[in-house]
């Protein structure tokens, strides 16, 4: 084949122009595995997850660009799916059009993970329109203390990108992002209910350069966690609630050193939520979350819409604690539900800012609380007022 295209190309490849487009079409169908292709069957009761692997295998291994395809109008039942690399293809596409779902609690062996993706660099998730992965969470979540999987994993990923992507209903956390540099996820949908226990939304920890936007989160737990050792994290026009709101932390569990910096979130919205804009790190702990804005906030029945907590999990007094500075609320408004609109309840802060606040009780007459705890930092123009000295 190779030397018949070779022969046509030397023969025919100056006067062609149209022959050598087709030439082209040829090489670049090379790069595309389809996992029907693979043997996957896509009738959501088989386990296609053979299929996909060694779909993944083929794609990981291609020379150029690679595009792993996942086809719309089907239903693919797979368990523990590790696409593992470094991968030759220098970039990868998974076109997720499909739907990817999990089988019931029973049927797992091996739950310590899901669809797990790791060591792989420049890789785009698309799931234009219908791509959409299902946990079967409901099965998992009777169980509070099962450790249960988290939907997709990303485990050292540069220069990731994930799009136009639906994930319902995960076991455990929806998304996690450990060790990877540079992450954008835009049009994603998490959606599981309130009551499913620690699914949190997003996972970030130990990653820098990462960019969530446009998205909206529905979870049972953290619409966003931001862990330790992550900076650069950006988070704008995500829509979150129900949910725990947005977490830096929690920080310095077991008298760890941990850090956070640079982390904006901008335009956002909370609705239904327990928490807003939360700040969270245990007493004992060391190290620091620093350099942080929260701005263009909008609160519909919001608990505790602005939140340091820097005696998390616990009353007590610690000689340490994670240093929380340069922090910025700017621009907070809409309705507050509970007592606590606003709690900082700080045990080593500084510069901490807050301007442009108005929050007011969902219902009327009910009263909203401060709670100031040796605070350090600026208060501009912020109704309820907040009076920190
Ligand atoms: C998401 O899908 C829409 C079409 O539904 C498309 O216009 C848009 O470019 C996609 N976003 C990304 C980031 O691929
Ligand atoms: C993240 O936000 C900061 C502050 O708003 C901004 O300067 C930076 O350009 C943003 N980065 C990305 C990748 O969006
Ligand atoms: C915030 O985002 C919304 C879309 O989610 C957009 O309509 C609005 O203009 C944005 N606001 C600002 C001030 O950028």
């Amino acid at each position: 084949m190779r030397v018949l295209i070779i022969t046509c190309v030397f023969i025919f490849g100056f006067f062609s122009p149209c022959l050598c487009q087709r030439l082209n079409l040829v090489t670049t169908n090379n790069n595309i595995f389809n996992v029907m292709e693979y043997g996957a069957r896509g009738d959501g009761k088989t386990d296609d997850s053979n299929a996909f692997l060694s779909a993944w295998k083929s794609t990981c291994a291609a020379e150029g660009s690679a595009t792993l395809v996942i086809p719309a109008n089907q239903i693919f039942l797979v368990t523990n799916l590790l696409f593992n690399g470094a991968c030759k293809a220098t970039s990868i596409h998974i076109q997720l059009q499909g739907k990817i779902v999990a089988p019931p609690k029973e049927a797992w062996k091996d739950a310590s993970y899901w669809i797990s993706m790791q060591y792989i660099n420049g890789l785009t998730i698309d799931g234009t329109n219908s791509g959409a992965i299902d946990g079967y969470g409901s099965t998992w979540w009777p169980c509070e203390s099962c450790s249960r999987p988290t939907a997709l994993s990303f485990h050292s990923c540069n220069d990731l990108s994930v799009n136009n992507l639906s994930i319902t209903n995960s076991p455990g956390a929806h998304i996690s992002i450990n060790g990877c540099n540079g992450a954008t996820f835009s049009n994603v949908i998490v959606n599981s209910p309130s009551t499913s226990p620690n699914t949190d939304g997003f996972d970030i920890s130990a990653s820098n350069n990462i960019l969530i936007e446009d998205s909206t989160i529905q979870a049972g737990d953290d619409c966003i966690a931001i862990n330790g050792g992550s900076s650069y994290i950006n988070v704008t026009r995500v829509a979150c609630g129900p949910g725990h709101g947005i977490s830096i932390g929690s920080l310095g569990k077991g008298s760890s050193y941990e850090t956070v910096e640079e982390v904006h979130v901008k335009n956002c919205s909370f609705t239904d939520t327990t928490n807003g804009a939360r700040i969270k790190t245990f007493p004992g702990g060391s190290g620091y979350a620093r350099k942080i804005t929260f701005e263009q906030i909008q609160l519909t029945n919001v608990k505790n819409a602005i939140i340091i907590d820097q005696h998390y999990g616990t009353i007590v007094e610690a000689v340490s604690a994670v240093q929380v500075s340069d922090v910025t609320y700017y621009g907070f408004y809409g309705t507050a539900v509970g007592d606590l609109a606003v709690n900082l309840d700080c045990m080593n802060c500084f510069n901490i800012v807050l301007d442009q606040i108005y929050i007011v009780p969902s219902q009327p007459k009910s009263q909203l609380q401060i709670v100031c705890k040796n605070f350090h930092g600026t208060i501009f123009s912020t109704i309820p007022r907040v009076s920190c000295n």
